[in-house]
């Protein structure tokens, strides 16, 4: 069986799931790049607030993202997005950027804005030779890499996911931006067909970090 020489692991689920931290885990175990696409569109959200553009003001917010340049950085394993050569800072975790977020992501211009770009990590890793990446978010297995080699959807019950975010110390509208991302008409949240779901409503994040590891492995260790 001839093995990938070039891995991508997608994973999608709602907020506070465990993407970013199963994320983390396995590309320190597979030494992949790690893409969290939410940062990016953190990021953005916090630079159109900064520039007073409203998701409802069309076209500002086209001259907006026409006007920015991404790059990116490496923080550790981590890809970091840079806009017009500045990392996001802390604002992006923010109560405020939480309650907007959502808004910006419905609008497909937006999401348009970026798609180049997350597809484009791909090179990043391959420069700075990874043996892949792992990146997350909402549409990653269904929009921008629907052949990705593994393809994973996590979910947990909403109150289970509030906990868990109360419990890192953060403010966040997590049932508000579930039902904007999965309602909206543009790459909505959703498992994709064929994709590997994972409920870790009683599951630790190590439980769920192993289930996929297994599959990752199977698939790169020769029958
Ligand atoms: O970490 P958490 O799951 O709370 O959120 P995030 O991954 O940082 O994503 C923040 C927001 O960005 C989401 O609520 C979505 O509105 C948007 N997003 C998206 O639309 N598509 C992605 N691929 C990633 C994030
Ligand atoms: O990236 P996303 O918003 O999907 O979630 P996260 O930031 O990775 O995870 C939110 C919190 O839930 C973190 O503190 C995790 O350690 C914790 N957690 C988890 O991710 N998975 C579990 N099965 C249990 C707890």
């Amino acid at each position: 069986m001839a093995l990938p020489s070039f891995i991508i692991v997608a994973i999608d689920g709602g907020a506070a799931s465990g993407k970013s931290s199963s994320s983390r885990i396995l590309a320190d175990r597979f030494n992949l790049l790690h893409v969290d696409t939410g940062s990016f569109y953190r990021h953005i959200t916090a630079e159109l607030l900064r520039r007073d553009v409203a998701p409802t003001d069309l076209p500002a917010l086209r001259v907006a993202l026409a006007a920015m340049q991404f790059s990116t950085r490496l923080c550790g394993r981590s890809a970091q997005m840079l806009i017009d050569g500045q990392p996001a800072g802390d604002e992006i975790r923010s109560q405020r950027v939480n309650a907007h977020v959502s808004h910006y992501a419905a609008i497909p211009e937006a999401r348009h804005a970026l798609t180049g770009y997350q597809r484009g990590q791909t090179d990043v890793a391959r420069q700075h030779r990874f043996r892949g990446l792992v990146m997350e978010g909402r549409d990653i297995g269904s929009v921008i890499f629907p052949d990705a080699d593994f393809r994973f959807f996590l979910h947990a019950a909403p109150a289970e996911r509030i906990k868990r975010r109360a419990a890192e110390g953060g403010q966040d509208s997590i049932a508000e931006r579930d039902r904007l991302d999965t309602s909206r008409k543009t790459s909505p949240l959703t498992c994709p067909a064929g994709a590997v779901d994972i409920d870790s409503t009683h599951l630790t994040l190590a439980q769920v970090v192993e289930k996929m590891s297994v599959i990752i492995a199977t698939k790169l260790t020769p029958a």
